[in-house]
């Protein structure tokens, strides 16, 4: 499909696919032409939240907020990182079967962003419910079941909303080493966030990164049994070759699929002519798979160089989040590899794809 249509037109959909690499690629950087804001009917929660805005507006929130997601402050986290990974490995030391999805990959993004949002200790049990509920699918594919989890959904995000205002007046009184404290304080050019822009932004953040960083380490740990002979390379050089094999997880199996975009003036793209007023959804899913672009695509290589994947994006709206992520899945994955070298799929599992077009991940996976 990728080599005979890069561009096509889902008629269904009523949208244009891209999977081409050098097409998504255009997609991604020409953001005068393909714009973010996707969402312009007022009834959207994050109609006005960083991934969906334009510059100048986009600009300006991204100087913000960058303040925030610093090198530095990313690197101070490392220990506590770390900590909480020894906490969750711990707590199934013993255990003849462990689901790692359910122990590890997803607790691990949740609690982090928890500290590192600053919701206190007490509260981070009640958080992460309300973080589940916010990012789960619906029970099953009928249109009630739609409709319930869209109520659901909204009422989660009333509640978190309610409760970061709180957590916004606690920061307000005793500012502290965290996120919210850090954007409370932070202006560019003398604009600052409002307090609706900082809770909108902190809901992004439970939505753009936890299900995202789960699905990475998931999926990394699933490619390792796949592919025992590079596994064997990476547990025997954790350092040298880590970085470079979730660079790989990330190209291979790209947890974050597509992205939309509205086209905003007439523009031809892989020979096809869209116009003004549609839609656009960039695979980078499919891109990353581009044998155009990647010797032995479907290969899973490591080290394998160059590797300009596309998982994280592009260009101004390339991911917030992306050190952070790198950061937990090297420290998660290290070790997980450091106490259980040899770990085996257990004879129970079975394979249990996410129902979703856009995450790309596993419901579980049990270990040995
Ligand atoms: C943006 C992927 C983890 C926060 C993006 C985009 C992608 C992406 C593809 C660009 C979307 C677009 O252009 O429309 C991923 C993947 C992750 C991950 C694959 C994990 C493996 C995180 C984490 C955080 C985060 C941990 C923060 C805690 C964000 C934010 C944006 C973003 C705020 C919007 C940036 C902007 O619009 O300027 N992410 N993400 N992400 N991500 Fe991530």
């Amino acid at each position: 499909m990728r080599e005979e249509a890069p561009v096509r037109w889902d008629e269904e959909r009523r949208t244009w696919d891209v999977f081409g690499y050098e097409e998504v690629k255009t997609v991604l950087d020409r953001k005068e032409v393909f714009s973010s804001r996707v969402f312009r009917d007022g009834k959207s929660l994050f109609e006005n939240g960083l991934l969906n805005l334009d510059p100048p507006k986009h600009t300006q929130m991204r100087d913000i907020v960058n303040k925030a997601f610093t090198p530095k402050a990313m690197k101070d986290w490392e220990p506590r990182i770390q900590a909480i990974t020894n906490e969750l490995l711990d707590a199934v030391e013993g255990k003849q079967e462990i689901d790692l999805v359910e122990q590890l990959s997803y607790p691990l993004p949740v609690l982090v962003i928890a500290e590192m949002l600053g919701v206190p200790a007490k509260d981070q049990r009640k958080f992460k419910d309300w973080s589940d509920q916010a990012v789960a699918g619906p029970a099953n594919n009928s249109e009630e079941a739609k409709s319930e989890q869209l109520q659901k959904q909204q009422q989660v995000v009333g509640e978190l909303y309610a409760y970061f205002k709180e957590i916004i007046e606690l920061k307000k009184k005793e500012p502290a080493d965290d996120i919210i404290s850090v954007l409370l304080q932070a202006s560019v050019n003398g604009e600052s966030l409002t307090e609706e822009e900082i809770v909108g932004f902190c809901i992004l953040l439970l939505v753009a990164g936890n299900e995202t960083t789960t699905n990475l380490i998931t999926n990394a740990i699933y490619t390792f049994l796949e592919y025992p002979e590079v596994y064997r390379q990476i547990k025997n050089e954790p350092d040298e070759l880590l970085p470079a094999a979730i660079e790989e997880v990330l190209r291979f199996r790209s947890p974050v699929q597509a992205s939309f975009r509205f086209v905003q003036e007439d523009v031809v793209l892989g020979g096809k002519e869209l116009r003004a007023g549609e839609y656009v959804i960039a695979w980078m899913g499919a891109a990353n798979r581009d044998e155009k672009q990647f010797q032995d695509a479907e290969q899973f290589v490591v080290p394998r160089k160059p590797n300009l994947h596309m998982a994280f994006g592009r260009g101004i709206h390339f991911c917030l989040g992306a050190p952070l992520a790198r950061m937990e899945a090297e420290i998660v994955l290290k070790e997980w590899i450091r106490r259980y070298p040899d770990f085996r799929l257990s004879a129970d599992f079975t394979l249990k794809p996410l129902e979703s077009t856009f995450a790309y991940g596993i419901k579980e996976l049990l270990l040995t």
